[in-house]
């Protein structure tokens, strides 16, 4: 974002309903909704964009796992992502949701504009889905031959009719895109990986899917009304949407003549950094300006996520520790785009130490000293007499702010102007106006006061996009507001305070002894698996896919000596090498019986040895008093599909 710029748009990822909202989730909006205070605070006419994703296979089966139809799951979330951010008033000027009939009816004009320049093209599909990343892979990109290279997860394999989005044609214009924009990927660590993706060489993208229902429908020019687009094609395009793409264009400005920060979490940053400009260069719009991904907060070293059940919920620590203190820890902990460990310990020392001790207790120093000297009065009228020194170095620290900001390292701005603060203590040790007073220069121990005071001011209006209500209690204090007028007066024309008097007010920051909240804190997650367990036997769709079970064709099938139960048998699951598997069968199938016949195999078991034979699975068969009968398909599949 260059400062001249007049028009701001700031994003964060519309975030799935599958999940309440977390930490990591609160992390990426504070630090938009801090942009976008910032930008408001020095005058650029901005729009602030957050919501909720709601389309897809996953939030299809995470709604049908708990018996509710996707739309009334998703309103429920999709409500509470809504409410946390009400209550954390993040300055959201939009709150889009994928599920909105406007939204729809955009997504379905940039399909048929990228269609109708011959960007999208049918064909059949033929791969791996993770459900849980909404991703497609290759057979290369998986790891252990089967699982989500991302998250780890089975994936399924999915065959099936698709159109394809030409992402290829791009790679050119987007490799020309990175190296012409400095910043257009930040941090710039993060952009490299970027690049070295895209010079593998880039697949065509599967953009529809026909093997479920929730999601957009393709436009009725195209009339092919058993697909529907998929996911991520849908949800990149809230970002134009909600800008009114292809219907009221208006606001479209934000995106064409504006800059555009584009917030998000590194685990989706692909996405955003190569199909969403692919995307947009086959509509023939603008690119953003930055897309910064941020790195993730953990427990104990793993990534929060739900299904670890680590996750901490940010209204719990925001209601136990302040929210703008929380906000203040979020941003300075951890350097943009590096991972955290959250701890209330690091939250602590961080309340106590650089908002209680430097900022607080300054606070609290001007307080003491105006009254003590002067009667609450505090006078710039001498400031630059005794201390132009320390005037110019605090601007010529401000001059550098701004640009840590634009740059995302929101932890160096807020470093660098604490330095503003270790001046002012400083100021204060190194002039001692208690001397100054008793040696009878009481216009220099004033003079002392208002740099401190005009110091804090400068300060809080700095840190206002932070934290809005304390800075504003600060300046209150202080005898003025914190406004665009003010940042002109006191930031841009270094203007010192007008006279004023004193407002007393309470510590802004008493300190905090001991952890508030138990540990590990009791989140939704840890209350829903208690409930989980209460229901007892049930199971989720996600937890049912984690058994993978495939089509196994049995090539080759032995008795076992000395085993009156074993055969050891030779099957084919679509792998490179057929595995061995020892079933006990022995006394209901004869082994010359079952070659070239199929049966189910539970694929991902842990290998086992079996009268020292390797087993690399496990046979499904249903036994009662009649006998023993393998688990087939009605008619025979190609080795290795996925059955659930
Ligand atoms: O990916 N640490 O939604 P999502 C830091 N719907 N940030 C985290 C985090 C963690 N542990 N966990 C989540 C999706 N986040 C898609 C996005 S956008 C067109 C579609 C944050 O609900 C971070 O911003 O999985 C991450 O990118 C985002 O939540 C993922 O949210
Ligand atoms: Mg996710």
């Amino acid at each position: 974002m260059s400062q001249s710029c007049k028009k701001a748009y700031i994003t964060t990822p519309i975030y799935y309903v599958n999940d309440v909202p977390h930490i990591g989730h609160a992390y990426t909006t504070i630090i938009a909704d801090t942009l976008a205070r910032y930008s408001r605070l020095i005058g650029h006419e901005t729009m602030f964009l957050t919501g909720t994703d709601e389309h897809g296979q996953k939030i299809e089966e995470a709604a049908k796992s708990r018996g509710r139809t996707p739309q009334a799951y998703s309103d429920e979330i999709s409500g509470k992502f809504k409410t946390l951010w009400d209550e954390f008033d993040i300055s959201y000027d939009k709150f889009i949701r994928t599920t909105d009939e406007d939204h729809k009816l955009s997504v379905q004009k940039a399909f048929e504009v990228m269609y109708e320049k011959g960007d999208i093209y049918k064909d059949q599909y033929e791969g791996f889905y993770c459900v849980s990343c909404e991703t497609f892979f290759t057979k290369i990109q998986l790891y252990d031959d089967e699982c989500c290279p991302d998250c780890g997860k089975p994936t399924s394999i999915v065959k099936e009719e698709s159109y394809f989005f030409n992402l290829s044609k791009y790679e050119d214009q987007l490799l020309a895109w990175y190296s012409d924009n400095e910043k257009c990927v930040l941090p710039k660590g993060k952009k490299n990986e970027v690049i070295n993706f895209v010079k593998q060489g880039l697949n065509n993208l599967s953009i529809t899917r026909t093997s479920f229902d929730w999601g957009v429908k393709l436009p009725e020019s195209i009339n092919d009304p058993k697909h529907v687009m998929y996911v991520w094609l849908d949800a990149l395009m809230n970002y134009i949407t909600a800008l009114g793409y292809g219907r009221d264009e208006e606001h479209m400005a934000y995106w064409k003549d504006g800059t555009s920060v584009q917030l998000l979490g590194k685990d989706i940053l692909r996405f955003h950094a190569i199909y969403w400009p692919a995307f947009l260069m086959s509509l023939e719009l603008p690119l953003p300006t930055h897309i910064g991904a941020h790195g993730w907060w953990t427990r104990n070293g793993e990534k929060m996520s739900k299904s670890k059940g680590n996750v901490v919920n940010p209204k719990e620590v925001a209601d136990a520790y302040g929210l703008e203190n929380f906000r203040y820890f979020l941003l300075r902990e951890v350097p943009f785009g590096q991972d955290g460990d959250f701890s209330q310990k690091a939250l602590i020392d961080r309340i106590n130490s650089d908002l209680g001790n430097d900022l607080g207790n300054l606070l609290n120093r001007i307080i003491g000293m105006s009254g003590k000297y002067n009667d609450l009065h505090i006078d710039s009228k001498d400031l630059l007499k005794y201390h132009q020194k320390e005037v110019d170095a605090a601007n010529t620290i401000i001059e550098t702010l701004e640009t840590y900001i634009f740059d995302l390292q929101l932890n160096r701005f807020l470093e660098d102007l604490w330095k503003i603060l270790t001046l002012a203590n400083q100021s204060i040790t190194t002039y001692e106006p208690w001397t100054k007073m008793k040696e009878g220069k009481k216009d220099e121990a004033m003079a002392l006061v208002a740099l401190v005071a005009n110091l804090l001011a400068k300060v809080s209006i700095m840190l206002h996009a932070v934290m809005p209500k304390t800075t504003q209690t600060i300046a209150h204090a202080l005898g003025f507001e914190i406004t665009q007028t003010t940042y002109i007066d006191i930031i841009t024309n270094k203007e010192a305070l007008k006279p004023f008097t004193i407002t007393k007010v309470p510590p802004l920051f008493p300190r905090i002894e001991d952890e508030i909240l138990k540990s590990p804190e009791p989140t939704p997650t840890q209350k829903e698996k208690k409930e989980e367990k209460k229901t007892e036997g049930i199971i989720t769709i996600d937890q049912f896919f984690e058994t993978k079970i495939k089509i196994a064709t049995i090539l080759e099938a032995q008795e076992v000596p000395k085993s009156d139960r074993l055969l050891k048998l030779k099957v084919d699951v679509g792998e490179e090498e057929p595995r061995q598997v020892i079933a006990g069968i022995k006394e209901f199938y004869a082994p010359g019986s079952l070659v070239g016949t199929q049966a189910c195999l539970v694929a991902n078991l842990k290998p086992a040895k079996i009268m020292g034979m390797l087993s690399q699975g496990m046979l499904l068969a249903a036994k009662d008093k009649e006998g023993l009968s393998l688990i087939r398909p009605e008619s025979p599949k190609r080795s290795g599909t996925a059955v659930g």
